[in-house]
């Protein structure tokens, strides 16, 4: 066995520790991993974990849902750099002007967002579940935080609610253009067009599914069709190769998340060894943004 590995596996004996990854992480941090998943199920899964220290591989708001969830926990994010820009695309002020300016508005919040963020919002979503909960919240106004992409999809889904957008964006998915999708199309004119909701309206539109990275690898696994055109980051072919040798997949442009690919074997070493770097939140960040997230885990069930 490869070295790096045979240390992670003793160190995570020696620590009584457990490793979680993003399907966004490079292949070889997913190979070590105990659970890889969307944002959704790692928050699900922080919750119950059982073992003292807990490497979240992913980026900070990742880490932070973690501490929020389980925060008796030592939680490290092998790297403190690696951070989503997306999450930070929303303002308090913000928040606090829409909600002066509409009579019963719930603000909801992707889970890609700062604990601060959450802390100032109803309830939090991710892409696999947001399309329920904003159908069963009983606001009529909804102020989605910070994605305007996974926003505008979700209103156009319900179009019941009155959705208000804000302007923040993953620059990752928004990069990929209706353009991108159509050259591959006429490349692979069989190939089913797979789409993260975080992605411009244009190529949403141009969909045969729409769903998050777990939605997406289901969806795959449950298609008899053979060639997939997948527009979210290229992590995700780690597990949809695993699952479907016999199947094609094709990338629009270069997808990568600089950020998930920040973390590697030897920070996730380093970070066990050392015991740092640790998500750190103070009892009180972690109680106000506890209760959206536990908001959203209660309604997505
Ligand atoms: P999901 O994990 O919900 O598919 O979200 C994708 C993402 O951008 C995480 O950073
Ligand atoms: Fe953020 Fe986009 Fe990277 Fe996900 S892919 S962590 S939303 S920048």
């Amino acid at each position: 066995m490869n070295k790096k590995i045979e240390r992670i596996n003793e160190l995570k004996r020696e620590k009584n520790g457990v490793i979680l990854a993003h399907y966004y992480t490079e292949p070889e941090v997913q190979e070590v991993a105990d659970y890889i998943g969307d944002s959704y199920f790692l928050s699900e899964k922080a919750r119950e974990l059982k073992e003292d220290v807990i490497v979240m591989c992913g980026v900070s708001f990742m880490g932070e849902c973690v501490k929020i969830l389980n925060p008796e926990k030592t939680v490290l994010l092998p790297d403190a750099e690696a951070d989503c820009p997306m999450a930070h695309m929303a303002s308090i002020e913000k928040i606090q002007e829409v909600k002066v300016n509409n009579e019963d508005v719930a603000v909801v919040c992707y889970v890609n967002s700062t604990a601060k963020l959450k802390s100032y919002s109803d309830v939090c979503v991710t892409s696999a579940n947001a399309l329920k909960i904003v159908k069963n919240l009983p606001n009529k106004n909804i102020f989605f935080i910070p994605d305007q992409h996974l926003g505008r999809y979700v209103a156009t889904q319900v179009p019941e609610k009155n959705i208000i957008l804000n302007d923040g964006c993953c620059p990752i998915h928004a990069k990929v253009t209706k353009e991108d999708i159509l050259k591959l199309k006429e490349l692979h004119p069989e190939a089913k067009v797979m789409v993260h909701p975080e992605c411009q309206k244009e190529v949403v539109e141009l969909a045969d599914y729409i769903g998050s990275t777990s939605g997406i690898i289901k969806a795959v696994a449950n298609s008899s069709d053979k060639e997939f055109i997948i527009s979210t980051e290229d992590g995700i072919l780690y597990e949809l190769r695993l699952n479907n040798p016999d199947k094609k997949f094709y990338m629009p442009k270069e997808f990568q998340c600089k950020d998930m690919k920040k973390i590697s074997l030897d920070k996730i070493i380093k970070a066990f060894e050392t015991n740092e770097p640790q998500v750190r939140l103070t009892k009180d960040e972690i109680e106000k943004a506890y209760k959206p997230l536990e908001k959203m885990l209660e309604l997505s069930k």
